[in-house]
């Protein structure tokens, strides 16, 4: 069974096949190479972007019983994350409320509280200060406000994901992600397996990283000897959910659906989805398996992409074990195929060749995802509260 959504999109591959056209937009979009090299600008990125919308930082399964916790510093805050002893996973500041040490260090464990290894400030699994030695030296103190500052934390579509400051303010992560939701909750995330994890540092700005992902017309440049052939050349399908971005890239064998009553199409087989989730994730959905990665600047320059390989069930018999490891090297392959194109842009960006980059018609994706990146440092893009 299909979503309407995903027949529509069928439907628009179908015919732009059969007339040799393909899904464009009205305009060329021309996009200032000061978006990409000032330093204003990345600081602006890094203050909004990267602290007031949600960054998916773990799946379900890296935090799999109450008092499993863990740690995450690639943001601009020190974060400790906890599943309590009700289920439910918290997020804190990693930021001891005595005088600043890290309560936790480990990268991820089990723990039932968390002593600060400064002077022994214990935390519990909800961030409550529980105890301090010798607490006659802190005269009347109110233990109840010095519990570890909380951050807003949703556990979605089997991923933990984290908005990294402090808001007193509610947020509504279901309104935020509505247009994405039935897709996403169809794939079953929380229910797969991590089968591989990793984490890169390149020396190209985040920018340069995340356009990869939106527009396929490199597919067939870039990628000749890897992607190139498993997909149709630049006949993705970009559905704009603003802020995010559903892009469908078809397989060649969407050609079998042609003569098949709609009653029969099936989707997942002939699409591989590079979904956009403002800022800064994607979930990418190939035809039996998805990559989870999310962007990170952390400097001029430079950023760091973090991915993880979900399967659906661990591999049980060698055979499968050798399947999922030939796509997880396939991909590394084709990602550092981008990061490589993107490493090289980065050592032009200052030489003033380009005052502008142009987006095709075509890179759908791109004019998307910048015109709502422009809306969230303008101040007139926030996460949908309540
Ligand atoms: S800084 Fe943590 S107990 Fe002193
Ligand atoms: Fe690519």
């Amino acid at each position: 069974m299909i979503s309407e959504e995903e027949r529509q999109i069928i439907k628009e591959t179908l015919d732009h096949k059969a007339n040799g056209t393909t899904h464009m937009l009205d305009d060329v979009m021309h996009n200032p190479v000061a978006k990409y090299n000032d330093p204003d600008q990345l600081r602006a990125e890094m203050d909004i972007l990267f602290k007031n919308f949600p960054i998916i930082i773990a799946h379900s399964s890296d935090l799999p019983d109450a008092g499993s916790f863990l740690t995450y510093d690639d943001l601009q805050a020190p974060i400790l994350v906890t599943r309590n002893n009700d289920g439910q996973v918290k997020a804190f500041l990693n930021v001891c409320r005595h005088r600043g040490a890290r309560v936790e260090d480990k990268p991820c464990g089990k723990a039932r509280t968390f002593s600060c290894p400064y002077h022994s400030w214990t935390f519990d699994l909800n961030g409550n200060l529980r105890g301090l030695p010798q607490p006659f030296g802190f005269g009347d103190l109110d233990k109840s406000k010095l519990g570890l500052v909380e951050l807003p934390v949703f556990e979605e579509f089997g991923m933990i994901w984290v908005m990294p400051s402090k808001t007193e303010q509610t947020i509504d992560f279901d309104a935020w992600t509505a247009p994405m939701r039935e897709q996403l909750n169809g794939l079953d995330l929380g229910g797969h397996v991590v089968f591989k994890k990793w984490s890169l540092d390149r020396n190209m700005s985040w920018r340069l990283a995340l356009e990869g992902f939106q527009e396929s017309y490199h597919f067939c440049s870039a990628h000749r000897d890897t992607a190139c052939s498993s997909y149709l050349d630049n006949q993705s399908v970009h559905m704009n959910f603003y802020p995010h971005v559903r892009h469908a890239v078809p397989l060649p064998s969407i050609e079998e659906l042609r003569e098949k009553p709609e009653a029969e199409w099936d989707y997942r087989p002939h699409y591989m989805t590079q979904n956009y989730l403002f800022p800064a994730n994607f979930v990418q959905v190939m035809t039996d398996h998805v990559y989870v990665h999310t962007i990170i600047p952390t400097g001029q320059g430079t950023c760091k992409f973090q991915c993880m390989m979900l399967i659906p069930e661990a591999p049980k018999t060698e055979k499968a074990e050798r399947y999922w490891n030939k796509n997880y090297d396939l991909i590394r392959i084709v990602f550092d195929e981008d990061f490589v194109i993107g490493e090289g842009i980065q050592k032009g960006l200052n030489t003033n060749a380009n005052q502008e980059f142009l987006f095709g018609m075509y890179e759908c994706g791109l004019h998307f995802g910048q015109t709502a990146i422009d809306d969230a440092l303008k101040g007139d893009l926030t996460v949908t509260t309540v």
